[in-house]
């Protein structure tokens, strides 16, 4: 299994996905980069991924598709969401996706996914998909973290192999990426779906310089979020349920 990724540990970078980025040209499609600590983890939305020590996952799968797949790249995150539902299930918790790609257990946030395309003079070169997952912390270190947070070790009461999570979560996520890459969002659709903790609830998207209110009618087939207002419908494919 260990031969369908190529396994990168680092031990000290200022974030994995930028480290993937500025060694992309050397690095073969489906790379997987971990870091033990992370002095400048990215977030969504130009924010920050906190370190919260020893034990905890950073990692940046390096995907070099076919463009032909192009009309997908944005669901990757998605389908990373899905995957690692999957994994946290067999831990036995109750995980949840807040659009579009936010894995909570127990209304808090447990995981960050963060997709970067890597341009150059108008070449696609790759993505890097980074995903941080709180596996082993302190309750206290959530204190200085605005929104409602925690880790697998806090929900389920005992430490977390980060070696074995790590393993579990690649081998699920190459195990069906071509088939992902391949059908896009309606691959995993379903599943998405029966994780989302948002729908028919009444909320606020931030997106960068704006807010948007209404009603979470749906997903479409292109897993964007579908709010329903007064007099229409509007389809958000970007931003942050507040
Ligand atoms: C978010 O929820 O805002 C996304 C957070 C993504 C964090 C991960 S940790 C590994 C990878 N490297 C980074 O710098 N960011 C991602």
């Amino acid at each position: 299994m260990k031969d369908m990724f190529n396994d990168i540990n680092l031990n000290n970078v200022n974030s994995t996905n930028q480290w993937a980025k500025e060694h992309l040209t050397e690095l073969h499609d489906r790379s997987v980069v971990t870091a033990q600590t992370q002095t400048n983890g990215r977030g969504r939305l130009n924010r920050s991924w906190m370190d919260l020590g020893e034990g905890n996952l950073f990692l940046t799968f390096v995907l070099k598709p076919d463009l032909k797949y192009s009309s997908h790249f944005s669901n990757i995150t998605q389908y990373l969401s899905v995957i690692l539902c999957r994994i946290l299930e067999k831990y036995e918790v109750a995980p949840q996706i807040k659009w579009p790609n936010d894995v909570l257990v127990n209304g808090k946030k447990i995981a960050g996914i963060l997709a970067e395309t890597s341009m150059s003079q108008n070449n696609f070169n790759g993505i890097v998909l980074g995903i941080g997952v709180n596996l082993n912390a302190k309750a206290e270190s959530f204190k200085s973290i605005d929104k409602p947070a925690t880790a697998l070790n806090l929900e389920i009461n005992r430490e977390i192999n980060l070696e074995n999570f790590k393993t579990e979560l690649c081998e699920e996520f190459f195990g069906q990426y071509d088939e992902f890459m391949g059908n896009g969002f309606l691959f995993i659709m379903d599943e998405y779906i029966k994780h989302a903790c948002f729908l028919n609830k009444e909320l606020t998207v931030a997106q960068i310089n704006k807010n948007i209110s209404g009603t979470a009618k749906g997903i479409n087939e292109h897993g964007e979020l579908v709010l329903a207002q007064q007099d229409k419908d509007i389809i958000l494919d970007i931003g942050d349920i507040l």
